[in-house]
């Protein structure tokens, strides 16, 4: 297989030509209940969490996926929700969820946390104190109208659906987080120059010709949402390479904050870089001995973040007040 990776797509026509997910007019609805509900003071963030898949064939049989699990996105999403954050949260169906990350995805499988007593089945006794947790956290949020869960699988389900959800959210200005933790593909190939139908092996080898994704942090940050706090990822292999896209991409796009990670050591350091920090960027450390007692490095950056956005508000404030 041969790839060839060049033309770029100009954002605003990017939604012309691929077609929206299913589930859009749904996220609408849900995400205008659910932001109309919150109190005027409530800080919400908007959490993308797992990777976007990028089809090979309109009848998708292949298509082209990374790494992300989504432990970010929702390990982070349930600190914000600790926090007092109203959360949107934005995953890849099948990564990761809030609260039932722990259960969901691990080797051991969800049937062996259960056990069969005189007929009726319940949790084993080793598990009832953090399962009892996650469960009662999972539904106070949901039923509180906290959490509120949105899922995509291809890249363009993404876009569309972060694009619906920055339109809905934008009047709230300064108290909305963006926290744009989803791996995003940087190729694909458009609904109308892909195979209708399962590519065929019978011609020999195959050669895919993949377009650049555009950029949506430009018109993220420039016209859907300018008045919110935006904290994009920057994730690389090459240390080389990290602190100099982090600084690129602030410079670039302009927004708040990027969070900066090595793919092999993100569990337990990452960067934050902004605009007064862009030559000595803070670091957020855990040591490999935390990550193995079970803690969790985003408890650290969520804490960070939260405070930076609190700051940002109040200084928003200031600047209406001083108009
Ligand atoms: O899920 P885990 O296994 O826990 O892994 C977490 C993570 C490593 C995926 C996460 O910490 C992370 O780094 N996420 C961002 C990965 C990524 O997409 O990096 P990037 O360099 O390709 O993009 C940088 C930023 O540009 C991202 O915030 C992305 O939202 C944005 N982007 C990307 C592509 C694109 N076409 N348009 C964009 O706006």
């Amino acid at each position: 297989m041969t790839l060839d990776m060049r033309r770029t797509i100009d954002p605003d026509t990017y939604f012309d030509h691929n077609l929206p997910p299913t589930n859009l007019q749904w996220a609408h609805d849900e995400v205008d209940k659910f932001v109309k509900t919150q109190s005027p003071d409530q800080r919400i963030v908007l959490v993308t969490s797992g990777g976007t898949t990028v089809p090979l064939e309109n009848n998708t049989v292949r298509f082209v996926d990374n790494f992300s699990a989504g432990t970010r996105g929702s390990s982070s999403a349930e600190q914000f929700l600790a926090m007092g954050y109203a959360v949107i949260f934005l995953y890849r169906e099948q990564s990761l969820q809030p609260f039932n990350r722990n259960y969901s995805h691990n080797t051991r499988g969800i049937l062996s946390y259960l056990e069969r007593i005189n007929g009726q089945i319940r949790v084993k006794p080793e598990w009832e104190e953090k399962m009892g947790r996650d469960l009662d956290s999972y539904q106070k949020y949901t039923q509180e109208g906290k959490l509120l869960m949105v899922n995509f699988t291809t890249l363009s389900d993404y876009l569309f659906l972060l694009r619906e959800v920055s339109l809905l959210v934008a009047s709230l200005g300064p108290r909305v987080m963006f926290y744009l933790a989803a791996a995003v593909s940087d190729f694909f190939i458009p609904s109308h120059s892909m195979s209708e139908h399962k590519i065929q092996s019978a011609s020999g080898d195959l050669t895919l010709h993949m377009n650049q994704v555009p950029k949506f942090l430009r018109p993220l940050v420039k016209n859907w949402v300018p008045l919110c706090f935006i904290v994009s990822f920057k994730l690389e292999t090459d240390p080389e390479l990290l602190g100099p896209k982090a600084r690129h991409a602030l410079e670039k796009y302009g927004h708040q904050v990027v969070v900066a990670n090595m793919l092999n050591t993100r569990k337990c350091q990452v960067w934050l870089f902004t605009k007064e920090e862009a030559q000595n960027p803070a670091i957020i450390q855990i040591s490999k001995e935390d990550v193995d007692a079970g803690k969790d490095i985003e408890q650290d950056i969520v804490e960070e973040l939260a405070r930076r956005h609190q700051q940002y508000i109040a200084n928003a404030q200031q600047q209406d007040l001083s108009a």
